[in-house]
């Protein structure tokens, strides 16, 4: 579900014609649906809504303020995972006590900027980590709660890069060692130990793998009971899926159907940290072919986004349905849609059959909402693009696309290297 669509054969935001925005804000740039944003919070808000919970928005999948702070109105928390996210969430107005804190290598100055924040509850991966927080509140006078994120080994079926909850990942601590690690942490004087936290990875399509790690967590919750640990909140991470192309994920309908019957009863909080869910399907990329290239057999539409724009078809062989701005209903051709990088992944579809396009149409790059932006870079000197919202009937430029002048900021050529005249 999203706020997209096609009216006379032109692509809509909500009620903003997007080429529009093109002609005014320039090409590359996303494009945000305020309205697909919050109706997915809320979606995922009502399903939930016969137990105690908190949604924590996971801020990594779309850091942008106006997205952060849209969720924040709807009484939204914020899951995060550097002192630079946990800067972005209080800027957009996430209240301190609404924020949890993840992450396998939270260095003392974030865990004491946190600290000082006041923020929900750090979400701890390893003992080391524990040592270090119990270290830094002691010195700054806080209590830290925290829960401890444990490695469920549940396969959640996805792409190798985004598992997270199997053994062999880096995160998390071994389900089967967990009561030692709560023991020890509980015994810290400056921690207090409130939560369990998983994670298991990201565009989760099945409920299947979230029961079975809450099965497995539920187990470990009535252990640490019986030694005298008492859990108040139960974390399941986020990770659940969308649809890019014709997956069929679970609604959050469905998803509260099979997760709360188990987490209801023991009346813990549930907390879920989705990112992806709320924002995948809520963000395009505009961008305008600059040349149609013939080359032996094949076809090349060549447009002005590149692989450091959005990184993951490159990185995850991830699929994006790309259409034109414009139907005109001309024949379907089969092409590759590529940048202007100079690498041959820095490819947003191979082989793809698309209504003829020619240079200067615009096309649309869709389900780019998360773990777009985000992960974009400057690579080949190119500035970082703008990025738009619709709320209605109006758009607004949500951050400004980089100049050439930014490319360069705080770098400096050494006195000595300078022998101009
Ligand atoms: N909580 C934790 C601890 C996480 O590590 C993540 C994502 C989330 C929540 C949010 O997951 P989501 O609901 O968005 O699936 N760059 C990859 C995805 C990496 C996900 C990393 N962790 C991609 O583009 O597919």
């Amino acid at each position: 579900m999203d706020f997209f669509h096609y009216e006379n054969n032109e692509l809509f935001c909500e009620e903003v014609l997007v080429s529009d925005i093109a002609e005014q804000v320039g090409t590359p740039f996303y494009l945000y649906s305020h309205r697909t944003i919050v109706e997915h919070y809320r979606k995922l808000d009502k399903a939930l809504e016969s137990i105690e919970h908190l949604i924590c928005y996971s801020m990594k999948s779309n850091s942008n303020l106006a997205i952060a702070r849209s969720l924040a109105n709807e009484g939204s928390g914020a899951d995060i995972v550097s002192g630079g996210e946990l800067y972005r969430a209080l800027k957009a107005g996430f209240p301190a006590e609404k924020i949890v804190f993840a992450g396998v290598g939270k260095t003392e100055s974030e865990i004491e900027y946190a600290l000082k924040m006041g923020i929900l509850m750090f979400n701890v991966e390893s003992m080391p980590e524990a040592d270090l927080i119990n270290y830094v509140a002691g010195k700054i006078g806080k209590k830290a709660k925290i829960a401890l994120r444990v490695n469920p080994d549940v396969d959640a079926h996805t792409h190798k890069h985004i598992t997270t909850g199997k053994k062999e990942n880096k995160f998390g601590l071994a389900i089967d060692e967990a009561l030692g690690y709560f023991t020890e942490s509980a015994s810290k004087e400056n921690i207090e130990v409130i939560g369990v936290q998983a994670h298991i990875g990201s565009q989760i399509v099945s409920t299947m793998p979230y029961v079975e790690a809450i099965n497995r967590l539920t187990t470990l919750i009535n252990d640490l009971e019986k030694i005298g640990i008492k859990i108040q909140t139960l974390n399941i991470g986020g990770g659940l899926g969308i649809i890019y192309n014709e997956e069929n994920p679970s609604t959050a309908q469905q998803f509260a159907e099979a997760i709360l019957p188990l987490v209801g009863p023991t009346g813990r909080k549930l907390i879920i940290e989705p990112g992806r869910f709320i924002v995948g399907n809520a963000g395009i990329l505009v961008t305008r072919t600059t040349y149609i290239k013939k080359s032996g057999s094949k076809t090349f539409i060549i447009v002005d986004a590149g692989m450091n724009d959005l990184i993951r078809p490159a990185l995850y062989d991830s699929y994006h349905s790309i259409k034109p701005l414009k139907m005109t209903g001309a024949e379907d051709i089969t092409a590759d849609i590529v940048g202007p990088i100079c690498e041959s992944a820095d490819c947003f579809a191979k082989e793809r059959k698309i209504e003829s396009v020619n240079a200067g149409d615009l096309l649309a790059i869709f389900s780019a909402g998360a773990y777009g932006f985000v992960m974009s870079s400057n690579y080949n000197s190119r500035p970082k693009v703008a990025e738009a919202m619709v709320i209605g009937d109006k758009y607004y430029t949500v951050r400004e696309r980089e100049t050439y002048d930014d490319l360069i900021k705080g770098e400096s050529i050494p006195e000595i290297l300078i022998h101009d005249k």
